[in-house]
């Protein structure tokens, strides 16, 4: 069945001699375009994420990481829920102030602009979340400059939670081509280095009503890793 389309973004425009690929000239324009509850993968509890939070029993003084978070809510859970150390990275400047707009002033929350697939990180974390951005690395080198990112970032014993479009999902995503996988695909994609904590199929409803399946997964780096 053909789902309706949901608005259509800006074309991007940063072309292939922008240094990020033109991701910045994207994004911005998609969230300067219309409001974040407007945008196809808005929600306003993000179940999923919270869900597997709990399986993995992350504790609310870990340091948690929304890569590519945009202006999703789940940070605003994660305070609610009384977490100290959140970071928000995302490539988009206009998608972090939205989400920081809604936050008081004060909230341990740390922004941090830049593009996933040229940051190097200064910290470690102890659970590293992406809901629909790795599935935008259609480039297996881009793929596995992210993920050898996600493995630096992540402390020993530290998990990842994971969501993409499902084999059954669209085929494109904000006017972007998506690489789709199954929960055993997305498995396979990040690793033997972890075990395998839990993995599911969420169907997303759109803002306007069409079906998005996504693969979850939750998994944690073996501690006895080497370097
Ligand atoms: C489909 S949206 C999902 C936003 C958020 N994770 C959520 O679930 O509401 C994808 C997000 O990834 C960000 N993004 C895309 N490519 C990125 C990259 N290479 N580095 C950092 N952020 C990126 C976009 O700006 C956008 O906010």
């Amino acid at each position: 069945m053909k789902q309706p389309r949901e608005a259509s973004p800006p074309t991007p425009t940063g072309g292939t001699g922008d240094v990020d690929g033109g991701r910045v000239t994207h994004w911005d324009g998609v969230y300067s375009s219309r409001g974040p509850t407007e945008m196809s993968w808005f929600q306003a509890t993000p179940t999923a994420s919270l869900e597997l939070l709990d399986v993995l029993g992350v504790s609310r003084q870990s340091g948690v990481i929304d890569v590519g978070g945009g202006a999703s809510l789940l940070v605003d859970h994660l305070l609610e829920r009384g977490f100290e150390d959140v970071s928000v990275l995302d490539v988009s400047d206009a998608a972090l102030r939205s989400a920081r707009s809604r936050l008081t002033s004060g909230a341990p929350v740390t922004w941090v602009r830049t593009d996933v697939l040229s940051w190097h990180p200064e910290r470690g974390f102890d659970l590293w979340h992406d809901r629909a951005v790795f599935h935008f690395l259609t480039d297996a080198v881009d793929r596995l400059t992210y993920l050898r990112t996600m493995r630096r970032a992540l402390r020993p014993g530290g998990a990842v939670i994971m969501g993409t479009f499902a084999s059954d999902g669209p085929d494109q995503c904000s006017g972007l081509p998506v690489a789709r996988y199954s929960s055993e695909e997305l498995a396979a994609a990040i690793g033997a280095e972890f075990d395998i904590v839990a993995a599911r199929r969420e169907v997303h409803t759109t803002p306007r009503g069409a079906i998005q399946p996504f693969s979850w997964l939750a998994a944690r780096l073996r501690a006895n890793r080497l370097a």
